[in-house]
């Protein structure tokens, strides 16, 4: 396999290494913006797919563009694709699968989910079997970090934060983690390939954990709760919900004990029932190694393993209710409150629908609330 790697950084580098240990494996040239010192490296990306013995291109540049014009552009010449860019993925899921049929290549995303996990990859397996019922489960590695570390160690949001990022979890914009929208985007290509359908981003509310206090964390300690961010969808009456919240779950529960940089996902079907996938969510060999593992797989003529024929489907959270915790300044606004919990109250149960609903009215008042839903 010779291969065009394109982006040098925390993962790049990563595959960089691993891909050169194994024979049968070519790293021909790698693209950076940057001047990296090894004798690989191009600025032109155009080298990558003129280069008619590259059979695969790797994309782990992140971002949207130039990614996708890169990617497109590489199916277009007849590379295969392996690519750990959830947002790039999410984003042109229908358009890039389509392109890598028609041009008769593969593409391949397995870290684009749960980091070094092969969470897509057995998601794929079930599916032929035996219908998913739902996924659910700690998808992203830096607020997970932030969350253990202002649980266990008291830490606080911003400390915790920069040791996220100086361990190389976050995103280059940390926004994407702290509001949830990375998790959006595994939800989603996880949610696509366990239902076989295909979901638009902006139908998913997502509920970050920007900000999260000292105050909500000993509310839901005085509660013996611990709070996990999770992405969560389900298939239910030929409906499909999903949504990215503050979960607040008993604190000796499995998912409560995931610690640090940590993912914990899981499925259930019919018949074999919950299955759990645990392991680093983040950070550079365990993202690089599915990265690797995607192009071994590929070296051994597997294809996509993606449907072939994902059906456009409406998120519909009408199905998913709970009772959530909610902080905020406008508390007289709010006339579902069932219980007070220091400055904060319960509400009774309601859907996801309804949450959202009042949670944007609020947000016009109130930019610093805060609401967890009570798993
Ligand atoms: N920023 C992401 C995380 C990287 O923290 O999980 C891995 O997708």
């Amino acid at each position: 396999m010779v291969i065009g790697l394109m982006g040098f950084g925390t993962i790049g580098a990563g595959v960089y290494e691993l891909a050169r240990e194994l024979p049968g494996l070519e790293v021909r040239h790698v693209l950076d913006i940057r001047e990296i010192g090894i004798p690989e490296l191009t600025h032109r990306a155009e080298d990558l797919w003129e280069d008619p013995e590259v059979d695969t291109v790797i994309e782990v540049m992140g971002g949207l563009h130039p990614a996708y014009e890169f990617v497109t552009s590489a199916l277009q010449a007849g590379k295969n694709v392996v690519t750990a860019n959830k947002y790039l993925v999410a984003t042109y899921y229908d358009e890039l699968l389509a392109l890598a049929r028609e041009k008769g290549v593969a593409f391949r995303c397995t870290a684009a989910v749960g980091g070094g996990i092969g969470w897509l990859t057995a998601l794929e397996r079930v599916r032929r079997l035996e219908p998913v019922l739902s996924v659910e489960g700690i998808m992203n590695g830096t607020t997970n970090y932030i969350l253990t570390n202002m649980t266990q160690n008291g830490l606080s949001f911003e400390i915790a934060l920069s040791e996220a990022q100086a361990l190389g979890y976050a995103e280059a914009d940390p926004s994407a983690d702290i509001d949830g929208l990375d998790i959006m985007h595994k939800l989603l290509l996880s949610a696509n390939i366990a239902f076989d359908v295909s979901l638009k981003k902006e139908e998913i509310p997502v509920f970050g954990i920007r900000n999260i206090t000292d105050e909500d964390v000993r509310n839901f300690k005085e509660h013996s709760l611990t709070c996990k961010i999770l992405g969560s969808a389900r298939q239910q009456e030929g409906k499909v919900a999903a949504f990215v919240q503050p979960t607040l779950l008993a604190a000796d529960s499995l998912t409560a004990s995931v610690p640090t940089n940590f993912n914990l996902i899981s499925y259930e079907t019919a018949y074999t029932g919950k299955m759990s996938f645990y392991g680093q969510g983040a950070g550079r060999y365990p993202t690089a190694a599915n990265v690797v593992q995607d192009c071994l797989d590929l070296a051994g003529g597997v294809q996509d393993f993606y449907s072939l024929q994902s059906a456009a489907a409406a998120v519909d959270n009408s199905i998913a209710r709970y009772r959530y915790y909610l902080r905020t300044a406008s508390l007289k606004r709010v006339t579902v409150a069932e219980e007070h919990w220091g400055n904060a109250v319960v509400t009774k149960a309601m859907t996801v629908t309804e949450m959202k609903k009042l949670y944007d009215e609020l947000k016009g008042e109130d930019e610093k609330l805060f609401i967890a839903a009570i798993g």
